[in-house]
């Protein structure tokens, strides 16, 4: 990640307080699909193991949700990421996944999988210029169709990144 900003930001799991402010930042992301702020708290306290926040000060700039895949034991589902627009390109959305793919190690998981849709340029950009940095693969394939997520909304396709290892390891 960009040096210049890493001791701009600390980054740390959610807490049930965080999901107000998780809920405005997704708000403010208009590839993100909002769910309810209901939804919201539900990560920031029971998904909280992978539920992170960037924090500038007191205040959250940017979030990730995460859950260990119910079908697959070696992979983390990412569900979405969000940066506060005010605060991209600064290497927020980097470090939020590089810390998430730290503590998914640590517990024995080596895959992440997230949809992207085909517009999403900078969500794109991000996870490939993730799997490039720790030298790994990127599968991507067709997931959700358009004709399942409603008129307005484009194909989610899957992206498979992996393996990741401990530090060290290789
Ligand atoms: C995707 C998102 C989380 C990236 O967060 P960020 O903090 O701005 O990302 P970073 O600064 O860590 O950028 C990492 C890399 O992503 C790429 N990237 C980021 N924004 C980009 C953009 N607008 N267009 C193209 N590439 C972009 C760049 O390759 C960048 O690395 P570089 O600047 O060294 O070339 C942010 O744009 C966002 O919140 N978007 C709206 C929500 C969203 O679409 N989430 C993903 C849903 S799947």
């Amino acid at each position: 990640m960009k040096d210049e900003t890493r001791s701009d930001f600390g980054i740390r799991n959610t807490v049930k307080s965080d999901g107000q402010a998780v809920y405005l930042i997704a708000e403010k992301c208009p590839s993100l699909d909002l769910n309810s702020r209901y939804c919201y708290l539900l990560l920031c306290t029971q998904f909280d193991k992978y539920c992170l926040v960037a924090e500038a000060g007191k205040k959250i700039i940017g979030f990730v949700s995460a859950y260990p895949h119910p079908h697959r034991t070696d992979t983390l589902f990412v569900w979405q990421i969000g940066v506060d627009p005010d605060f991209h390109n600064r290497g927020i959305g980097t470090a939020l996944l590089e810390h998430l793919i730290t503590l998914a190690v640590e517990n024995g998981i080596t895959y992440i999988e997230t949809t992207i849709t085909t517009s999403n340029k900078a969500s794109r950009a991000l996870f490939r210029k993730l799997t490039e940095a720790y030298n790994t693969n990127c599968i991507e394939s067709d997931y959700f169709p358009a004709s399942l997520l409603g008129e307005e909304h484009e194909a989610e396709r899957l992206f498979r990144i992996g393996p990741f290892e401990r530090k060290g390891d290789k």
